[in-house]
């Protein structure tokens, strides 16, 4: 065994943390694309769409106008007012302009938010499956994530009753994702209230809204905490940003809005790390929300129908895949738990999800997720955020492989 050098020592903080298995997953089909593979990834959390026209041309001038400089740390001002236009419009949420921050990414958010309030030994309450970082995050700032597995049974949804069974008085905030990466599951109004009548006597409770994938509901109707608990506003921090809505997840550009005292503490980490997010990527983000948005009912549509072929697809690789069709968000969640223990032509024996996921890059060339990176194994995440002839050859070979599987 070698020895490290003494200058080889992370941080205590940083060693808690593991590394993003999606990013491990993608690693991995670059690797065997790079080995001249013809690998198809559903791995990435991303749509394929374009950047709209009209976001380019905004961003363009900025940089030919010379508006290339710093603007103040949590935004320019015509961004804010933005923000806080957009979150009357869409989710009747009242903000002023000190209650609304824009930075790089909803990750930055998610995380400064964490940093920001989070001591040694404070508790985050998260339903499980939930996205990668969350649990990461909690434990970079230094807090214990609670994972709570949500049923299938309840649409992979965190239930009064198991958020009342898991708050001490170390609660710090509940994480909320809805559509939720990766299981596409979507919140109605009354599930929302319903988690508000537990959290509201615990006075020290904070909810964080994620509501990154706003934009992509097929079935039923999108709400916010805040907006179902009006009572609770001033305990929320509502994140949004415009990766998924807008195909924009290179501009880096997430915002949030959430009571003063949270929000300057958001400005204060920020103006002490990265600054304000890129000039170029704030003035896109303005023409986003303040552009027109009725192509987002077009996005939806393709979106919808490559759900709707995906699990079609899929259904012949049962008994080995069983997906349920999700209500929101561009992934499907497929219990692979049939699959675990059985045989591949070559003999092996499948342990668990992740090996299933290796095996299935290696024998259909389609990268996918397994759900032990989210918190929930014996699930595979597939994204069909990809084009149409590309997610179909996927999931067919995917279906062709499942087939060769033999029980154990
Ligand atoms: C649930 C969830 N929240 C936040 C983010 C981060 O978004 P952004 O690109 O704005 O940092 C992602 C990205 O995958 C996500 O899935």
């Amino acid at each position: 065994m070698t020895i490290p050098h003494p200058s080889q020592r992370l941080s205590a903080r940083l060693a808690q943390a593991r590394p993003s298995a999606t990013g491990a997953a993608s690693e991995a089909a670059r690797r065997l694309a790079a080995q001249g593979r013809r690998i198809i990834s559903l791995a990435e959390g991303e749509l394929d769409f374009d950047t709209p026209a009209h976001i380019q041309q905004a961003a363009i001038q900025t940089i030919t106008y010379g508006q290339t400089r710093y603007t103040s740390v949590g935004g320019t001002p015509a961004l804010k007012a933005a923000i806080v236009t957009k979150f009357a419009r869409d989710n009747g949420l009242d903000y002023q302009i000190g209650e609304v921050i824009a930075a790089t990414g909803a990750k930055q958010i998610l995380f400064n938010a964490l940093l920001a309030t989070v001591d040694a030994g404070d508790e985050v309450i998260m339903a499980a499956p939930y996205w990668v970082s969350y649990s990461e995050m909690v434990r970079i700032a230094g807090g214990e994530p609670v994972v709570l597995p949500a049923s299938p049974n309840a649409d992979f949804k965190l239930t009064p009753q198991q958020l009342q069974a898991a708050i001490t008085p170390r609660t710090r905030w509940l994480m909320l994702n809805s559509p939720c990466n990766p299981s596409g599951a979507l919140y109605s109004a009354d599930e929302l209230r319903a988690l508000a009548d537990v959290l509201r006597t615990h006075q020290q409770i904070m909810v964080l809204a994620d509501d990154i994938y706003e934009a992509i509901v097929f079935d039923g109707a999108f709400c916010t905490f805040a907006q179902a608990a009006p009572d609770m506003h001033s305990r929320t921090l509502t994140v949004n940003g415009v990766s998924k809505s807008h195909a924009m997840t290179g501009w880096r550009l997430g915002y949030a809005g959430g009571p003063q005292w949270l929000i300057r503490a958001l400005e204060l980490l920020q103006s002490q790390s990265t600054s304000n997010p890129s000039s170029i990527s704030q003035a896109g983000a303005l023409a986003a929300l303040d552009g027109p948005q009725d192509f987002l009912d077009g996005w939806r549509e393709r979106l919808r129908a490559r759900r709707d072929m995906a699990l079609s697809i899929l259904g012949d690789a049962a008994p080995w895949l069983s997906v349920r069709k999700p209500a929101a968000a561009f992934y499907l969640y497929a219990d692979c738990q049939a699959a675990i223990g059985a045989l591949t032509p070559q003999g092996q024996r499948l342990a668990d999800d992740a090996a299933l996921a290796a095996w299935l890059l290696e024998e259909a060339g389609v990268s996918v997720v397994p759900g032990s990176a989210f918190g929930m194994a014996g699930y595979l995440r597939l994204a069909y955020a990809t084009a149409d002839d590309r997610l179909r050859l996927a999931c067919e070979q995917i279906v062709a492989a499942c087939q060769r599987l033999q029980r154990a």
